[in-house]
């Protein structure tokens, strides 16, 4: 039986009861899979060492138990429901029974074209069922695949292809997201200049665009898949190989490929899934994320299936062709769970009310908010107006590196606060450390968020290089896992995450790491040096300044903020833009070099009335000259 957790009380006991006999709580929910073989340890290894493992010896594979398991009981039902960026466009479902067959025939494609267990898959593509058929299609072989947000740029597409080796590319033509197109075969050949291992590229149709072909390089998705078989048996896979690898942002320039495996992360989307969203058969369960980040991965693609629930795909934005994009689509399928980032609700508020009143949003029964800090007055916005003050909002926090939700309420079981991530999921053990790594007892306290126990569904490691692996998540506090995250526990022992406390920035729940930027940035010729800080954002949370230093100042400040804005564009994406920057004459260094950004932080902020101590800096009179200076 699966476990399935229905009130507070059932809670309460669970979880000390998952406290106590760790292990025995995580075999009950593993053994509720389809293993071919059962695992030989439940959990070895520590945090300590940066070795955890879980389910060793264990033989299994993911899409046997997102596709066939199902094809007996529910292999008509829907597992899949596309809704295309415009809503007059061809919109399809797909069954459990459809998709086992797309997966199983993408399969037999992957295969034929020389890919094999282990190898690395790059896909680059529109939000589409082919999206998800591919990652399933390469999780069938065994071969790991890495999802790179399509909002990347080719530079950065190049950079993740190239840490992982990739043997081959599977890309759309190109997408449309709102008015925008974007073409992502031009980018994904601009990039493979310098991917020398991929040595086939996929490319499935959808806008029809012109494009570039190379022969012999180059072949066309639904000329492969039209003869392909539609059975394939799924390659055996050790519970510790890897499933996928996504790249995620951190306090250095380069991104981390973060590695998850298939028997524990299986294990733990599919457990947090059933247990937060609390979903029931009927239900019609919608994820707005994009499947280039993990909640995409874990929450649209993995744990629905695994759960056997029906869920939307959704290629398109929430304000096209206008603001009540997201409520037509609620309406129109019936839309039971809504799985959301506070970004689009601050941005969705904003806008009149009459695009949500204009739709029947009766069917909702649960709202999920993710990635970011949600605050109260989108909170209560979301609650009142789209929840009607009938539906529990989760507001789940977890990371690229938990694999799936670790704060959150059960919806319906845990009583809700505004702002509050509540309690942890059993098998969560969190703890808040003060600065030299003394865990801080009782409530009503503050401190750096940490885990104290290991879950099946953490990151196994950073691609090539364990190092880094160890020294980000268990160097500065030996013993725990360290989120990178403050966290305020309150009266009541809930859990209010408070942001980040190193150099990330969390732009509309879009993890972006300062050095990045600032390497980018410093691309540009007039740029001697760039520092990176976020600041509150009304719509976006946090926002991104940038303050530099230029060889000869610069003269039209606004060209030159556009030039800044192409660079980024070219060399990360969009999304990591400057939405301000100045120009100063030196940027706030102590006596060793480095930049005090609680200064630049300040600034940005315009809380400029107390700027602490500065007597440590080099010249303390680039703070009153950055003070005066104007921002563009
Ligand atoms: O700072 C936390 C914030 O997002 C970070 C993780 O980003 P990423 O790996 O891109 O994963 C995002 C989707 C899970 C965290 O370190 N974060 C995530 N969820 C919340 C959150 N902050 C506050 N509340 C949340 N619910």
């Amino acid at each position: 039986m699966w476990l399935n957790i229905d009130s507070f009380e059932e809670y309460k006991d669970v979880y000390k009861e998952s406290v106590e006999n760790p292990e025995e709580f995580w075999e009950h929910e593993a053994g509720t899979f389809y293993w071919r073989k059962r695992w030989e340890e439940t959990h070895s290894g520590s945090f300590k060492n940066g070795d955890v493992k879980w389910f060793e010896g264990g033989k299994l594979n993911i899409t046997e138990n997102c596709l066939d398991r199902h094809l007996n009981t529910i292999g008509n039902k829907t597992a899949f429901i596309f809704e295309p960026n415009h809503p007059d466009s061809f919109r399809r479902t797909i069954t459990y029974r459809q998709l086992h067959e797309d997966v199983c025939r993408f399969a037999n494609v992957l295969e034929s074209k020389g890919i094999e267990k282990g190898d690395r898959v790059a896909i680059y593509m529109a939000m589409t069922p082919e999206l998800m058929i591919a990652a399933l299609a390469c999780a069938r072989i065994g071969a790991v695949h890495s999802i790179v947000f399509a909002g990347f740029s080719a530079q950065s597409l190049a950079e993740r292809i190239q840490d992982c080796d990739a043997k081959m590319l599977i890309t759309n033509d190109g997408l449309r997201r709102g008015e925008k197109h974007v073409p992502l075969k031009d980018i994904s050949d601009e990039a493979l200049e310098d991917c020398p291992s991929v040595k086939k590229v996929i490319v499935c149709q959808r806008t029809n665009r012109d494009i570039d072909w190379v022969e012999g390089r180059d072949e066309w998705w639904h000329l492969l898949i039209r003869n392909a078989p539609k059975e394939h048996e799924a390659v055996e896979m050790d519970a510790e190989d890897p499933l996928f690898i996504l790249y995620t942002s951190g306090s250095t320039g380069k991104p981390k490929g973060q590695v998850h495996t298939c028997g524990g992360y299986m294990v733990y989307t599919s457990y947090t899934f059933r247990n937060v969203f609390q979903v029931e058969e009927e239900d019609v369960y919608w994820c707005t994320a994009d499947a280039g980040w993990i909640t995409g991965h874990s929450y649209i693609l993995y744990g629905p299936l695994l759960n056997g629930a029906s869920s939307i795909i959704f290629e398109g934005t929430p304000t096209y062709p206008d603001a009540g994009r997201l409520w037509e689509v609620c309406e129109k399928y019936g839309v039971t769970h809504f799985y959301t980032s506070p970004t689009a609700i601050r941005a969705l508020m904003k806008e009149d009310i009459e695009y949500v009143n204009k739709y029947d949003l009766s069917s909702l029964k649960v709202l999920g908010s993710v990635g970011e800090p949600i605050n109260e007055e989108a909170w209560h916005w979301y609650h009142d107006k789209i929840g009607n003050g009938q539906c529990p909002i989760v507001d789940t926090w977890w990371q690229t590196e938990t694999g799936g939700i670790m704060i959150s309420p059960l919806a319906g079981v845990t009583p809700t606060k505004p702002g509050f991530a509540t309690l942890p999921l059993p098998g969560i053990q969190p703890a808040l450390v003060d600065k030299n790594g003394k865990e801080i007892d009782g409530n009503g306290v503050q401190g750096n968020l940490v885990i104290k126990y290991p879950w099946p569904g953490m990151t196994r490691g950073i691609w090539g290089n364990e190092e880094r692996y160890k020294e980000t998540y268990f160097a500065d506090y030996p013993g725990y896992y360290f989120t990178g995250d403050g966290c305020r526990r309150d009266e009541d022992g809930y859990y209010r995450i408070t942001g980040r406390v190193d150099d990330v920035l969390n732009v509309s729940g879009h993890r972006l790491g300062t050095a990045e930027i600032e390497n980018a940035i410093d691309e540009h010729p007039k740029v001697i040096e760039a520092a990176i800080v976020g600041y509150p954002h009304d719509v976006k949370g946090e926002g991104i300044f940038a303050f530099m230093t230029c060889d000869n100042g610069v003269s039209e400040p606004e060209d030159f903020k556009k030039e800044i804005h192409d660079l980024v564009s070219k060399i990360i994406s969009p999304i990591a833009k400057p939405d301000k920057i100045q120009i100063v004459d030196g940027l706030p260094k102590t006596r060793s070099g480095k930049i005090m950004r609680r200064i630049l932080r300040n600034v940005a902020a315009g809380e400029t009335d107390d700027m602490g101590d500065t007597s440590t800096l080099l010249d303390p009179s680039v703070v009153d000259e950055i003070i005066a200076g104007k921002a563009y």
